[in-house]
């Protein structure tokens, strides 16, 4: 009778615990590895990562959340009806949370990045321009690959290092869209897939598709320079040539870095502006709202200079 009844105490208390710690996913673990304090969230953030002592993103970015942000991607018109999922976004950012994709610093300052990086991954998936109702803020993740490609995007330039598959095509494809062999090459030497034979696994696979985005995302380019996940959670500190460029950390910094001259120091251009109102439309549907994206300054890249323009990387090359 007594051993049954501690018995069955011990198991409320520890049922209890465990409850506490997360409702629907493992419970924190916790120990100290020289002095640090380091945690392990199962399979969401695993690994013993000071990262993984925080709220994982499914902690404060849930299923009906995502849903509301791409609420008509499974619209009939849309371009990958029930390709992407909440399921894959999550399985792919675990790869990556116990690095600090969105579980660095407070709440707000992980929700700030999770809203920039799908606010990048929302406007540049949108099929909300001109047609459609709604506006381009309603259509993202409407596509996971560009419809009617005009070329191959086939560079022969790099025919030793990434030279073209025969019968594969390099058009963009994926969350964060990827085109051209080099790049293909590039992220499947990185992710450990043969993107260079295979370019067609990111429009077949979402997993991989927003794997592949997450990792340009907390990737610098070059040696130096700011990824734009470093500069969402300010790990960036600007030089005085960034300075001096009108390069200042900031939501419009991340859109320097992802499309340099295509979208930034061109005044307040069209494309620019959508991307903006993305993330700040989705701020406000993620319950954080828009007045923690801090001033206008800050969101723009109107007048920045890239971090790295076009030309004169071939006029440095060819010199
Ligand atoms: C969260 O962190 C940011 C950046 O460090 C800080 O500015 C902000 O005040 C913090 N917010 C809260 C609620 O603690
Ligand atoms: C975890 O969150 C706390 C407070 O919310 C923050 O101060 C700390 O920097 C975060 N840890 C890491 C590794 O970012
Ligand atoms: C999709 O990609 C993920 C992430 O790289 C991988 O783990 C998974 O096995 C892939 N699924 C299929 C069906 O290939
Ligand atoms: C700063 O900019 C100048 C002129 O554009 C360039 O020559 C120099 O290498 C830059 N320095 C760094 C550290 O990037």
């Amino acid at each position: 009778m007594e051993t049954k009844h501690v018995c069955l105490l011990v198991l409320t208390v520890l049922c209890l615990i465990v409850s506490i710690a997360d409702a629907d996913t493992s419970p924190v673990l916790v120990k100290k590895v020289k002095g640090k304090k380091v945690c392990d969230q199962g399979w969401e953030c695993k690994g013993w990562s000071e990262y993984c002592c925080n709220l994982t993103i499914s902690q404060y970015f849930d299923y009906y959340q995502f849903e509301n942000l791409f609420s008509k991607r499974n619209a009939p018109v849309a371009h990958a009806v029930g390709f992407w999922d909440f399921k894959s976004f999550i399985t792919a950012s675990a790869i990556y949370q116990p690095l600090g994709f969105g579980t660095t610093g407070n709440k707000t300052t992980q929700m700030l990045e999770i809203a920039a990086f799908l606010a990048h991954v929302g406007s540049q998936t949108s099929c909300g321009y001109g047609v459609v109702t709604g506006g381009p803020t309603a259509w993202g993740l409407c596509y996971n690959k560009e419809m009617s490609p005009m070329q191959d995007y086939c560079d022969d330039n790099y025919k030793y290092t990434y030279p073209c598959a025969p019968g594969a095509l390099y058009f963009g494809r994926g969350a964060l869209p990827v085109f051209w062999n080099y790049n293909y090459g590039y992220l499947g030497d990185c992710l450990k897939v043969d993107l260079l034979h295979h370019p067609e696994y990111l429009e077949q696979n979402a997993t991989l598709a927003f794997q592949a985005a997450i990792f340009q995302w907390i990737t610098p380019l070059k040696k130096g320079q700011p990824s734009p996940h470093d500069i969402m959670v300010g790990n960036w500190k600007p030089t005085k040539n960034d300075t001096d460029s009108k390069r200042i950390p900031g939501f419009g910094a991340t859109m320097n870095i992802l499309y340099g001259e295509r979208t930034c120091g061109k005044g307040d251009v069209d494309d620019m502006n959508t991307i903006i109102t993305h993330y700040l439309y989705y701020l406000d549907l993620m319950g954080v709202g828009r007045e923690q994206a801090g001033p206008h300054e800050v969101l723009t890249c109107a007048e920045q200079k890239p971090f790295n323009p076009s030309t004169v990387t071939k006029d440095s090359a060819s010199s």
